[in-house]
């Protein structure tokens, strides 16, 4: 059983990077990837790159080149819902593409279209795993499980972040976690997002952002070491 780990940013994986037992490195779509062990499991660790593009080669590169059973996503995103404050964690239940926009042709917005799916589900025993896991052992904060949006936006004014929650009931917003969703979908492999907050997707989302990225990183990659650990 191989773990494909992707985080979209250094930040994001710097920790996973320090803490693994690396055994070889490959380079492909100029991307360097890290195989090895962690928390006594065999992963394939990948820094994507932003954005939705990004996020979708390599996941299809984790697949069919370093043949990963489960694709799990470890990184920050901007809070949606009100309630959610920096710092706490967010479990996909689903993900969904915020900025895929064919209305015009009658499907709900971000669907994609011919696509029998609105959202992708992700794997419900690593959701589990996730919440049972971090409710235990997180020492302060909440643990939230939602639908996870992504799009080529960073999120910066309450009017978007309002229609992400409305259009969409959003409990953040991020750029990779949807891509990453439907190549797992379209490849019928298991997968996770879990994001933690650095920022509230408003007009102090960039100074936010700026401020708590390293720890939110942290946060959410603690959540993935109990994952693993208990898996
Ligand atoms: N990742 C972290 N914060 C974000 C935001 N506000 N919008 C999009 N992606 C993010």
């Amino acid at each position: 059983m191989i773990f494909g780990i992707i985080g979209a940013m250094d930040e994001e994986i710097e920790k996973i990077k320090n803490e693994m037992e690396i055994e070889k490195k490959f380079v492909k779509a100029k991307t360097i990837f890290y195989k090895g062990v962690f928390e006594g499991k065999k992963i394939v660790l990948v820094r994507c790159g932003i954005g939705k593009v990004n996020a979708a080669i390599i996941t299809q590169l984790l697949i069919s080149e370093y043949e990963v059973d489960i694709i799990i996503n470890t990184g920050v995103a901007g809070g949606v819902k009100e309630e959610i404050e920096i710092g706490d964690i967010v479990v996909s239940t689903d993900v969904l593409e915020h900025d895929f926009d064919a209305t015009s042709f009658g499907y709900p917005l971000g669907q994609i279209p011919r696509l029998e799916v609105l959202g992708f589900n992700a794997d419900k025993y690593l959701i589990d795993l996730a919440i049972n896991s971090s409710e235990k052992e997180l020492e302060y904060g909440s643990v939230y499980k939602g639908r996870i949006v992504s799009g080529d936006i960073f999120v910066s004014s309450q009017e978007m972040k309002k229609k992400l929650c409305d259009n969409f009931n959003a409990y953040c917003v991020e750029m990779e976690g949807a891509a990453i969703g439907h190549t797992a979908y379209i490849n019928n492999k298991p997968f996770l997002i879990i994001r933690s907050i650095s920022d509230k997707a408003d007009g102090s989302a960039n100074d936010n952002f700026n401020e708590f990225v390293d720890l939110a990183s942290e946060r959410s990659v603690g959540i993935l070491k109990r994952i693993l650990k208990s898996y």
